[in-house]
């Protein structure tokens, strides 16, 4: 009993002693040191885009957080961007045009495909443009590369084959940006594409059509870019670079950074190699004109209409965005319209709707309560509170600020990546879509009403947006990833790989099989030799019996 209470006393007095000691530690710490000495890290970072547009933003958004840490950025891409831009005017650019792009020209052969609502031929245009400045954007980079003697290459992967190849071929690391997975890496099964009649999520679908999405349509998809690889390789051919025979271009060993978050993106596990860093989005923005001010303080509920910049809709479909608009003010379910004309030209439905006195007024801005706007800074038309619903094309960044300000959407997708975002964004509860091929106008005025009266679209709003907010710290992230990049010691092929592991093990599941193979012989041998012994000995005893 003495003993007991003696140890019990014993524990309280070494409690007792930590505890002082740990009071009297505090007052000796130190502080960690953060500073990072960047004295012999290489600096110079070459970044390229063969699309620029609005590829450019947040790609330059990163750039600019590494040129405050003393990189040396330059920019090859199509469009006098930089020196224009309000934030990224301090990175110099050589502006290298995409004579097979063209698309603000309206004859080019992917606008025509676009507005045929054909995919198929859009995407054949595409792999047609990325073969086509194969060489040109390869010798540009490779001249700059020299000059400004690069040590890192930040490639925007869309059809960006020669930022990878350079990179490959000098030994210098590369780091891809996209706005998703699928442009770098193949997806997970679960994961696929409303433009090949896919979904975004597979997960309730039919047998039929998960095995249509995950067999078929690779198949159909590995048989048509076989061409595409094929010119890619006749391409390489000519400026010597080594055939290669992956579609996404030489990004196995790649770090891909992905401007995107879970919320929004359909979850998924992701390789070390692939990360996501999105939503990156601009720490300031324009802010609003006095006129959109007053408007928007005027009309408490208002619809802020715009598509991208790059994408066209029929004349038929603006008249019909328009009515449904008049529709929606006349029922008194909103009573204000922001429409952002940036590089939709009005003048085309103006002459298709030569018997409507309504609509020309409204192209002609004379409208009380529809405001035709061709400069419209989308941040702050999002972020007022008189702003109700955004009717989008929902490209990306568009997608990121309508979350990142709380703003439910309708979704009208174009091409390329939206309307697989369109259906992300419905999944995520945020928006509701519309389709181009059959745009109507009791549809519309039926979601909008959706939209502004079910309570769903405000809370998963309000979710988004917390998310939204958290992921966009990333961006600094997304530097220090390169960063480390930089910095990392190439690991070899065959170690990266693990081949010699592999090779090593199934050499050994060979021999394995091989002695496992030799005993079942001698076995069957032995056995048969055994039971044949038996017979003949069973028929001499037989024969001897008789
Ligand atoms: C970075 O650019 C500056 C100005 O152009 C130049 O003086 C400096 O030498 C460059 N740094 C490196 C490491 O090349
Ligand atoms: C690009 O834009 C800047 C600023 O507007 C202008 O000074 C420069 O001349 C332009 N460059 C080209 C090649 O058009
Ligand atoms: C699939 O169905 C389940 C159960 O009804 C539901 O919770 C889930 O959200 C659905 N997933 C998709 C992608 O529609
Ligand atoms: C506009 O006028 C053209 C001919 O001038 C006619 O073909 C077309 O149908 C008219 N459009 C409408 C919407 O009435």
């Amino acid at each position: 009993m003495f003993l007991k209470n003696l140890f019990t006393l014993w524990h309280f007095a070494i409690f007792i002693a930590i505890l002082i000691n740990q009071s009297l530690g505090f007052e000796d710490l130190i502080k960690r040191d953060v500073s990072l000495d960047r004295n012999n890290v290489p600096k110079n970072i070459l970044v390229t885009s063969i699309v620029g547009g609005s590829h450019l933003p947040y790609i330059l958004e990163i750039c600019k957080i590494l040129q405050d840490r003393g990189y040396n950025i330059t920019l090859i891409s199509p469009g006098n961007y930089t020196a224009q831009s309000i934030y990224y005017h301090s990175i110099p650019q050589v502006i290298f045009e995409n004579d097979y792009i063209g698309l603000d020209r309206k004859s080019s052969e992917v606008n025509k495909a676009f507005l045929e609502d054909d995919y198929e031929k859009t995407f054949a245009q595409v792999r047609k443009i990325a073969v086509q400045s194969y060489v040109p954007f390869y010798n540009i980079y490779t001249k700059v590369a020299e000059e400004i003697n690069a040590d890192l290459f930040v490639c925007d992967c869309l059809m960006n084959y020669p930022c990878f190849d350079l990179a490959w071929k000098l030994g210098k690391p590369a780091v891809g940006i996209a706005t998703g997975f699928g442009l770098s890496i193949p997806p997970p099964s679960y994961m696929s594409d409303p433009m090949h009649g896919c979904h975004a999520n597979m997960e309730n679908e039919s047998f039929y059509n998960r095995f249509r999405c995950e067999i078929l349509v690779p198949l159909k998809l590995a048989w048509k870019v076989r061409s595409t690889i094929k010119g890619l390789n006749a391409q390489r051919a000519i400026v010597d670079v080594e055939p290669h025979y992956n579609m996404f271009g030489r990004t196995s060993n790649t770090l891909i950074l992905s401007n995107s978050f879970y919320g929004f993106e359909i979850p998924h596990a992701n390789s070390p190699l692939h990360q996501e860093i999105g939503p990156v989005l601009s720490d300031t923005f324009p802010s609003l004109t006095p006129a959109l001010d007053s408007f928007l303080t005027n009309h408490p509920r208002t619809v802020y209409f715009a598509l991208g910049t790059i994408v066209f809709i029929s004349p038929q479909n603006v008249i019909t965005l328009l009515e449904s608009f008049l529709e929606l003010i006349k029922q008194d379910v909103i009573d204000g319209v922001i429409w952002s004309t940036v590089k939709t030209d009005p003048s085309d439905s103006l002459q298709l709707a030569n018997s409507s006195a309504q609509i020309s007024s409204i192209l002609n801005n004379n409208h009380p309560h529809i405001h035709v706007s061709k400069y419209s800074p989308q941040y702050a038309i999002l972020s007022h509170e008189n702003t109700k619903v955004f009717l989008s094309h929902g490209g990306a960044s568009s997608s990121h600020e309508s979350m990142y300000t709380a703003t439910p959407m309708l979704v009208l997708p174009i091409m390329g990546d939206q309307p697989v975002n369109a259906e992300k964004l419905e999944l995520a509860g945020i928006a509701l879509r519309i389709s181009k091929w059959n745009l109507n106008v009791n549809d519309i005025v039926s979601k909008v009403k959706r939209l502004l009266n079910e309570e769903s679209f405000k809370k998963n709003a309000k979710r988004l947006q917390f998310l939204a907010k958290v992921n966009s710290k990333r961006k600094y992230r997304a530097a220090d990833l390169i960063e480390i990049v930089m910095n990392t010691v190439k690991m070899g092929f065959i170690r990266g790989k693990y081949l010699d592991v592999y090779a090593i093990a199934i050499i050994l599941f060979l021999v394995l099989c091989g002695v496992f193979g030799y005993a079942l012989w001698k076995i069957a041998r032995y056995t048969y030799i055994r039971f044949s012994e038996d017979r003949i000995s069973r028929k001499h005893l037989k024969r001897k019996g008789d």
